[in-house]
């Protein structure tokens, strides 16, 4: 896609963002990366519902200006996504109310309680608190991103990520719908979950039609328990929950 017609989509992005109260006032960022390793960003401190192309802020992945707009204070976040996946090509974070309701309550959106949830999102975890825009919150975030294609921060927001821009903002779309639907369905007495049977045939077909990657195996959600163990070689892999879980457990002497 040309560059004239990533920016177009861009502002289209913060708009949508803006519209759908999934930020106020500046919060929020988006970032593309273009074919040639440069990166498109919302400017700092900048309302998303009053984003226009000329705002607009250029960097190389190292996060260094390429133009004379002030590229987010949050850009490293991005940054880091780029570079732990190769395939990600757009970034949106934002702080949609019923996503971020789940990140200030301290949980995770993992629950197979939406068939299709499980086909194009599938879990999406809580990284432990950092303080925006410093090293603290990207390393909280790092050992999430490959596994998965959102993640949410605790009392902070979410961020969603993908193949290109429409794919990462559907993702933010989905996270945020799942997220309310959930808090609804507490309200209503609570929800059941999908069985394990059911789980596995959505997962079977997720990686027959490629819906997401086979990383998304190794997501941290209690209904993928199976999956974190490789057999071979005496290979085994956690995710980062099931390690610190571990490590309490040989401390505390259980
Ligand atoms: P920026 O205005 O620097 O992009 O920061 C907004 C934000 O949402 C921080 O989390």
């Amino acid at each position: 896609m040309d560059e004239q017609t990533t920016k177009r989509d861009l502002i289209r992005v913060c708009h949508l963002m803006y519209e759908r109260s999934y930020v106020v006032s500046s919060d929020g960022n988006v970032s593309v990366r273009l074919d040639d390793g440069r990166i498109l960003a919302t400017p700092t401190m900048t309302s998303k519902g009053r984003m226009t192309e000329d705002l607009i802020a250029i960097t190389d992945l190292e996060g260094r200006a390429l133009n004379d707009r002030k590229a987010s204070s949050e850009l490293a976040m991005h940054l880091l996504i780029y570079r732990e996946r190769p395939d990600v090509k757009a970034v949106c974070h934002a702080h949609p109310p019923h996503g971020t309701a789940f990140a200030v309550a301290g949980l995770a959106i993992d629950q197979p309680i939406l068939s299709e949830v499980i086909l194009t999102l599938g879990c999406v975890p809580l990284a432990a608190y950092g303080t925006p825009s410093t090293d603290e919150l990207t390393r909280e975030m790092q050992p999430f991103v490959k596994h998965h294609n959102a993640l949410l921060m605790a009392n902070h927001g979410a961020v969603a990520y993908g193949a290109d821009l429409w794919q990462a903002w559907d993702r933010l779309e989905t996270l945020e719908h799942t997220a309310k639907i959930a808090i609804l369905s507490r309200v209503l007495g609570g929800s059941k979950n999908l069985p394990a049977d059911a789980i596995e045939k959505l997962i079977n077909v997720r990686e027959a039609a490629g819906y997401l990657g086979e990383s998304a195996r190794g997501q941290a959600c209690g209904y993928l328990r199976e999956s974190p163990v490789e057999n071979g070689a005496g290979k085994i892999s956690l995710t980062r929950e099931e390690l610190v879980e571990l490590l309490s457990q040989a401390v505390n002497g259980k």
